[in-house]
């Protein structure tokens, strides 16, 4: 069982294999949603808030790499209520599942996401394209899955803020003229370990 002593250290924000990560969340499936409330995992409000700026509340969402669902509560908190789920991790997408607030859940692959292109409006992707989960080459195929002026919401904690290539996947979408950031602000992350975040809502041009 993973200790939360343990788990929130700056060895968790690093990049790693894929096979890796899902052994990871696989092993912190039980505990994570405690963890990481109790130390004031803050940007899925955040998130889930500034997405009622840009989509109206029956949005169908997709919350890519759910997790146990933490993500999905803070949107429905916020007034969506049409929202399906997908993890790479099967012990967080159970979880997920238990909470019984998603329309439909799947597991997803790192080479197959399990949804048609242009079916979601809006993808919620909170905390996965991020060290220590999704590497920064999955931004552009999850925008790809958007439909033409959809959009993505997703966060980039700081020490991915760090990290040159997650920036450098962002600043191709813009570049490339296949999105537009619409919105950018940086604020709390992780309350006790002073961890921030910045939430980021990509237009599909
Ligand atoms: C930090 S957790 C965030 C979970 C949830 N969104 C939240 O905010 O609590 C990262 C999640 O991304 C998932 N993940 C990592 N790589 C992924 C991929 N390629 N596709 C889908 N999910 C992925 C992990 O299994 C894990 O559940």
């Amino acid at each position: 069982m993973a200790d939360k002593k343990d788990v929130l250290q700056p060895a968790l924000w690093t990049p790693r294999p894929v096979d890796e990560t899902i052994a990871v969340y696989a092993d912190w499936a039980e505990d994570y949603d405690a963890d990481v409330t109790e130390r004031g995992y803050r940007t899925p409000e955040r998130l889930a808030t500034a997405l009622t700026q840009f989509a109206p509340p029956d949005s169908e969402i997709l919350d890519f790499g759910c997790g146990t669902g933490i993500g999905g509560a803070a949107l429905l908190r916020a007034g969506f209520h049409q929202i399906d789920g997908t993890d790479v991790t099967p012990e967080m997408l159970a979880k997920a599942q238990a909470r019984k607030i998603y329309r439909e859940t799947w597991p997803s692959t790192p080479t197959d996401m399990g949804f048609d292109a242009g079916r979601y409006p809006v993808i919620a992707a909170i905390g996965v394209i991020s060290l220590g989960a999704a590497p920064p080459d999955l931004l552009a195929p999850l925008v790809g899955m958007l439909p033409k002026d959809g959009l993505l919401a997703l966060s980039f904690n700081d020490p991915t803020l760090g990290d040159d290539s997650y920036a450098q996947a962002l600043q191709a979408v813009c570049d490339t003229g296949v999105a537009k950031v619409i919105f950018r602000e940086h604020g709390p992350h992780l309350d006790d370990v002073g961890m921030g975040s910045d939430v980021i809502i990509l237009r599909r041009q």
